[in-house]
């Protein structure tokens, strides 16, 4: 049986690998690399160097394919993401059937983890229902960028006995302000957060988190909204990408 591991390898910086991701790490033949075509190559070396440094020897392969692109205008969000996972489903069932003999082990290296805001797994089950490849897989978890945020700012996720949300910033913008007590924010290219700076929301942010590139900034949204906006913007022109993600908090 072919067996596929999927690897939370943490959100940026290398040291945050569990030591079940390193064991992991060394039992795989092969890596498949996704190249996603932006971030400067940063996140393609980091994954490379993830395994020159924990992989003993290298008796490895790594195979770097070119990510499907998501089309830029679809009919709608749900259409644009259904021809973009059959896509991805094509191309992971051609690796796994190119590149793996039988026995065989590859590892998919998943940023943060491989639970939040990634599809890796959902388009493994969906190779499987193709029923053309038989594999086996697993999961390996991983520190998301969420609690590297956490980490970073020195804040809890939750106070006493509060629920916490994590949502997109897309659908962040559709809540009604009333309801934001305790939410963390990813996926936001367009700083929705802007929309609520006349609240007395306060805003955790933060990008780059873990790479020497992190910037962080705290405070009242009303006060840090425009200063935020204006170094997102500026971090990537300069570095031609960028993760970030924030909390945003309502004060007692
Ligand atoms: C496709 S999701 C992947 C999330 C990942 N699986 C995780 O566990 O964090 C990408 C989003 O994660 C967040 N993100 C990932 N890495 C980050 C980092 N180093 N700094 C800030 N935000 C990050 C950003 O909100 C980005 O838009």
């Amino acid at each position: 049986m072919k067996t596929i591991l999927l690897i939370g390898i943490g959100s940026g910086n290398p040291e945050q690998i569990t030591v079940q991701a390193v064991n992991a790490l060394n039992r795989a033949d092969v890596f498949f690399i996704l190249d996603k075509g932006y971030a400067n190559d940063d996140l393609l070396r980091l994954r490379r160097d993830i395994c020159e440094r924990y992989i003993e020897g290298d008796a490895y392969r790594l195979i770097q394919v070119e990510d499907p692109q998501r089309e830029e205008n679809p009919q709608s969000y749900g259409a644009g993401i259904e021809t973009w996972h059959q896509q991805r489903a094509v191309l992971f069932e051609r690796l796994i059937s190119d590149e793996m003999t039988e026995g065989q082990v590859a590892a998919f290296l998943i940023w943060g983890d491989p639970s939040l805001y990634d599809s890796t797994l959902r388009i493994l089950q969906r190779v499987l229902e193709r029923g053309t490849e038989v594999f086996d897989y697993q999961v390996i978890p991983g520190i998301t960028s969420v609690q590297a945020l956490a980490a970073q700012h020195r804040i809890g996720l939750n106070r006493i006995g509060e629920p916490i949300q994590i949502t997109t910033g897309r659908r962040m913008a559709q809540q009604q302000p009333d309801e934001i007590n305790n939410v963390v924010v990813m996926l936001d290219a367009h700083c929705r957060f802007e929309s609520l700076a006349n609240s007395d929301l306060h805003i955790y942010w933060g990008a780059y988190l873990g790479t020497p590139d992190e910037i962080l900034i705290s405070g009242p949204l009303k006060e840090v909204s425009a200063e935020i906006k204006r170094v997102r913007e500026a971090a990537r022109r300069e570095k031609g990408w960028i993760m970030d993600t924030y909390l945003l908090r309502r004060p007692y």
